[in-house]
């Protein structure tokens, strides 16, 4: 796979071709991601809760985003690598562009940050800056002590209206690629076909343009979080503890 850019991201949805992205936070699996040709990685402020054992995103810092996103670069994958601004660090569009500095410093090739109209000025900056964004819209984690728990987006109209206007002004502000987490699949699937970037989805159904899930809940690795929108496919953490056990007994039989 040669180096994949922003622009080639928005050129595969153009060519009809379907975009496989995961999250890393470490050297290692940035390494094999990019060995599998995975075009798309994030080092996502999920991060908080599956790295770092915080019960959400909000708790993660800039600081934990750029030493993470300085492993996953240290792989040099050709993949596209994006780094989340994490909770409160776009508050205002100076914070915003100097934090996404600070993530395209360590080694990200693009930022993420949550939200439509609402970082608008957010976004127009950091474009302005040049760098690349990917917008998330639907459910978004960084909110989720305001709104009382992960909702699906886009059952009522209200909410609908502003799925479809936040995605067009997103777009028309620069984004070159959106999220879409937990939207109802018929609303996922109106956003992909209304615009001409490509949607990721998580939650939202079959008809995005490409899919991301958060790595270790695709290998099993988090057993203690049950999610509905993943069936794990390795049982990563039962293997694990399995082979930890083996070789404790190996080592202390009596034990
Ligand atoms: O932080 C993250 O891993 C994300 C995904 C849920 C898309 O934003």
């Amino acid at each position: 796979m040669p180096k994949v850019t922003p622009a080639e991201i928005r050129a595969m949805k153009a060519r009809g071709q379907k975009i496989a992205a995961l999250t890393a936070y470490d050297f290692p699996m940035a390494r094999l991601l990019d060995q599998v040709g995975i075009p798309f990685i994030l080092v996502g402020d999920s991060l908080a809760m599956v790295v770092l054992g915080f019960p959400d995103t909000t708790h993660v810092t800039m600081g934990d985003m750029e030493h993470h996103v300085r492993a996953v670069a240290r792989a040099k994958p050709n993949s596209l690598i994006i780094g989340d601004l994490p909770f409160r660090s776009y508050e205002t569009v100076p914070k915003a562009v100097e934090n996404a500095r600070r993530l395209i410093t360590a080694g990200a090739e693009g930022v993420k940050a949550e939200g439509g109209r609402e970082i608008i000025e957010q976004l127009r900056a950091i474009t302005a800056a040049g760098i690349p964004f990917c917008g998330h819209l639907g459910m978004l984690p960084q909110h989720v002590i305001e709104e009382g728990g992960y909702r699906i987006k886009g059952k009522k109209e209200s909410e609908y209206q502003a799925l479809l206007a936040d995605a067009d002004a997103l777009v028309e502000t620069g984004a070159f690629a959106i999220v879409l987490e937990l939207v109802t699949p018929p609303v996922a699937r109106e956003i992909s076909k209304r615009i001409p970037v490509p949607t990721i989805g998580i939650g939202a159904g079959p008809d995005c343009d490409g899919q991301i899930l958060v790595t270790p809940d695709l290998l099993g690795m988090l057993p203690w979080f049950s999610l509905k929108h993943v069936r794990p496919k390795l049982n990563a953490a039962e293997q694990m503890r399995a082979v930890i056990q083996e070789w404790k007994k190996a080592v202390c039989p009596t034990c």
